[in-house]
């Protein structure tokens, strides 16, 4: 990378901390644009929003902040899955208990296709964002010469140091090594998830040695120590997740919140009941249902769909017992405040926290 300025200088932030988009309501306007003022970056996960509501979102982030922002999506299945069939029946007998319980009901047959990725994609490009970033996969590679040419610093997602590679090969500014401890989806794409389960300290470095681009630490980082190890293990940012998901800002239901505050450090399990997609969250008992009936789980996105009418209707009725409670292995100690004053908690730990790396501190 001789001839890049360093990322922070690329992204135009002050500090090297990125809120990890998360598609769901959870980064929602009023969340990225505080991240944005506070000299952070703020992301808006759009993975699920139809191309209109991206549209509408990009311009009241807009409307509250003049600071650079980012937008992801989900990079679509190579092989789309089958949305009816057999297997789709078996998965709705073993949901029916929860559509009865929740006063819902299973999704029409065929169900429902996610946004279309390239509409979603066209109204990002249109609108000139600073910064796009996927998970999942890799765009093929006019859509990201697009992006590039438009300005825009694009930020892929890998598990391995494999996938980096193969995203440094399609041509991204910068690289998310996603360790094992992280909230929310696997963006796993070059192989089965289970062998991809690498920890956050020992895949940053081993990404950092090998790739000739910026790596952003993501997974299990809730305070300014583990930004500041991160950055000592040669992360050029970090993307936390989970310790934004917990502020005032984060759209996520009041419950859910309480959830993440409450967790211990072994309330989470990596699953692919709630969307076909392993995905890391606090385990509770629609997860159970689903892991234990034997059946097996339709592939993402139709598992998501399958889900996606009891999630809702248990966010409706605060029933944490029926939400995908998405969060990292570090989530008790997420903290319920202000995103302002979590990007400047975080701020001053890790510089507080940088001397005791040398042996000064017990
Ligand atoms: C609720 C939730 C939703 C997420 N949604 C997305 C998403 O839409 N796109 C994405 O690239 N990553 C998503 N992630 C993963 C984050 O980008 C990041 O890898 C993760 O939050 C880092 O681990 P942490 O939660 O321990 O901080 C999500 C994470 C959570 C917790």
């Amino acid at each position: 990378m001789p001839d890049q300025p360093p990322l922070l200088d690329r992204l135009a932030i002050r500090h090297p901390i990125i809120q990890a988009p998360m598609a769901g309501g959870a980064t929602t306007p009023a969340l990225v644009a505080a991240v944005s003022e506070a000299g952070g970056l703020g992301m808006l996960g759009a993975g699920l929003m139809a191309p209109a509501a991206i549209a509408q979102a990009i311009a009241e982030i807009r409307r509250l902040t003049s600071r650079p922002f980012g937008v992801n999506l989900f990079v679509p299945e190579v092989k789309p899955a089958e949305r009816d069939g057999p297997a789709i029946d078996a998965m709705i007998a073993v949901l029916a208990p929860w559509y009865a319980e929740l006063r819902t009901e299973a999704p029409p047959r065929p169900v429902p296709p996610p946004p279309d990725f390239e509409a979603q994609a066209e109204v990002i490009l249109a609108a000139r964002v600073d910064v796009f970033s996927f998970t999942f996969g890799v765009p093929d590679a006019v859509l990201l010469r697009a992006f590039r040419d438009g300005g825009a610093v694009v930020i892929g997602t890998a598990t391995t140091v494999a996938e980096g590679l193969i995203l440094t090969e399609a041509g991204v500014d910068a690289v998310v090594a996603q360790g094992s401890e992280a909230g929310g989806h696997r963006g796993t794409f070059a192989g089965p998830f289970e062998p991809a389960l690498v920890g956050t300290m020992a895949l940053v470095p081993q990404m950092a040695a090998v790739l000739e681009l910026p790596v952003i630490a993501a997974g299990g980082i809730m305070d300014g120590r583990g930004i500041a190890a991160a950055r000592v293990l040669g992360a050029a940012a970090v993307q936390l997740g989970t310790a934004f998901l917990a502020t005032m800002e984060s759209g996520i239901h009041p419950m859910y919140k309480q959830e993440l505050l409450n967790a211990t450090d072994d309330a989470t399990a990596v699953t692919r009941a709630f969307t076909g997609r392993p995905a890391r969250g606090i385990r509770n008992p629609l997860m159970a249902t689903i892991e234990q009936a034997g059946t097996p789980i339709p592939d993402y996105p139709v598992q998501a769909a399958l889900t996606a009418p009891i999630r809702r209707a248990a966010t409706r009725w605060g029933r944490t017992d029926a939400m995908a409670l998405w969060a990292g292995q570090g989530a008790g100690r997420a903290r319920a405040l202000p995103a302002a004053a979590l990007m400047e908690a975080l701020v001053k730990e890790a510089a507080d926290a940088t001397p005791t790396a040398i042996g000064r501190s017990a």
